[in-house]
């Protein structure tokens, strides 16, 4: 009853309760219910039915009825770090588990899904979720320490503890597992992680072997000591091969690949070295179809030097050839803003003062790259100089 008595003892009735109240003392609450739905004074059954029904069936169910605020992916929330986990021998890799700091749910997400963190220092940071894709309650990235890296993998494990909060915006899918038979004309998988690359492929893992599908996996690393979730890839038994380089060796296209008796989607997340080995490996192979991420920049292709002045301390640099025009102005500029370096998140944005842009991403519009956005990471000078607002 307790939102029936609410409603009529609100200081500003109106509408009937308006009416009605020409029959009482100034403020004195109303008390009864109107008699009939068209002021007439006979008391009208219909109402009394509907008064019964709205001052008990739904003061009881309101609070599954109130509307929740549906959390989106573009828009950034706080969730708590609930466990830390060392998940390496060698203690660089981190795990980090994080449930909602409030009382929304988290957004579900499929095994290939990422998280951006955007970290106390202004940094943002991708991490793929390599907790369970059906656990609906928290999630799970995993970190290495990268000391000569960009600052953020240290910034997590320094600051990042049970109790704290992050900002994330999320989750994403830039590598979703298509099901053999559904989406994909493959009837097995093949996983292919190396290292840290484990984190988007564990989550597919669990998937594979949940649907029932036929798959197999080799991770390799440097050594044991630098591999991380060993216990909980050697769960999934002859299904997975551990492959380390101080061992068996560097892996060969072959290795990585492995047998092929029907048509394979192969998933791989691994360092630029064993992408390439597993492209060349694939040169011809129209029997496996590759998806890939990877967690370093791509390879610059075709590249030509060129100069870059940074409007705002008019300081320039070289790009060479070889080199990203970010990873020059990281140079001189160390908190210039950065995530993927891949050309697909768009945190490292410049607006162009003066200079003709080859684009290299698939982000932006071609509006926004009219009125002189570019994307550092990725795309370089047309010619032999560029100024931007940085
Ligand atoms: S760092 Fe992500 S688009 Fe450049």
């Amino acid at each position: 009853m307790t939102g029936e008595r609410n409603d009529l003892e609100s200081p500003e009735p109106r509408g009937h309760d308006a009416a009605h109240s020409l029959f009482r003392p100034p403020g004195e609450p109303v008390r009864e219910i109107p008699p009939h739905l068209y002021g007439r004074w006979k008391h009208d059954p219909l109402l009394r039915v509907a008064n019964v029904f709205f001052s008990t069936v739904i003061p009881t169910f309101s609070h599954l009825m109130r509307p929740r605020q549906l959390a989106e992916p573009d828009r950034s929330r706080e969730l708590r770090v609930i466990k830390r986990e060392i998940v390496a021998h060698d203690k660089d890799v981190v795990a980090l588990t994080l449930a909602p700091a409030d009382d929304q749910p988290l957004l579900r997400w499929t095994p290939g899904a990422h998280l951006d963190l955007l970290l106390p220092s202004g940094r943002m940071r991708e991490y793929s979720l390599c907790g369970d894709p059906a656990d609906q309650e928290t999630y799970r990235i995993a970190v290495r320490r990268i000391p000569t890296g960009g600052g953020g993998s240290v910034e997590v494990h320094e600051t990042l503890h049970v109790g704290s909060t992050v900002s994330i915006k999320g989750p994403r899918n830039g590598m979703p597992l298509a099901v053999p038979g559904y989406g994909s004309p493959a009837k097995r998988i093949r996983f292919v992680a190396g290292g840290i690359g484990i984190t988007p492929i564990l989550p597919m893992m669990i998937a594979a072997e949940r649907l029932g599908l036929d798959w197999s996996m080799v991770y390799s690393g440097r050594s044991l000591d630098a591999i991380p979730f060993i216990p909980e890839v050697e769960r999934f038994g002859d299904k997975v091969e551990v492959r380390t380089d101080d061992v068996h060796g560097i892996p060969s296209g072959a290795d990585l690949i492995g047998a092929t008796p029907e048509p394979t989607a192969l998933y791989t997340c691994g360092p630029i070295p064993m992408l390439e080995t597993l492209r060349k490996g694939l040169i011809g192979r129209t029997d496996v179809e590759l998806h890939y991420e990877r967690f370093s920049a791509p390879p610059v292709t075709d590249g030509r030097p060129f100069t870059v002045t940074l409007d705002k301390s008019g300081e320039t640099v070289s790009v060479a050839a070889d080199r990203t025009m970010l990873a020059a102005i990281l140079k001189v500029k160390p908190d210039a803003p950065y995530s993927c370096k891949q050309g697909f998140c768009g945190t490292c944005r410049v607006h162009v003062a003066e200079g003709a842009v080859d684009h290299r991403d698939n982000t932006l519009t071609p509006f926004e790259r009219q009125h002189g956005q570019m994307l550092t990471c990725v795309s370089r000078a047309a010619g032999d100089h560029l100024t931007i607002d940085l």
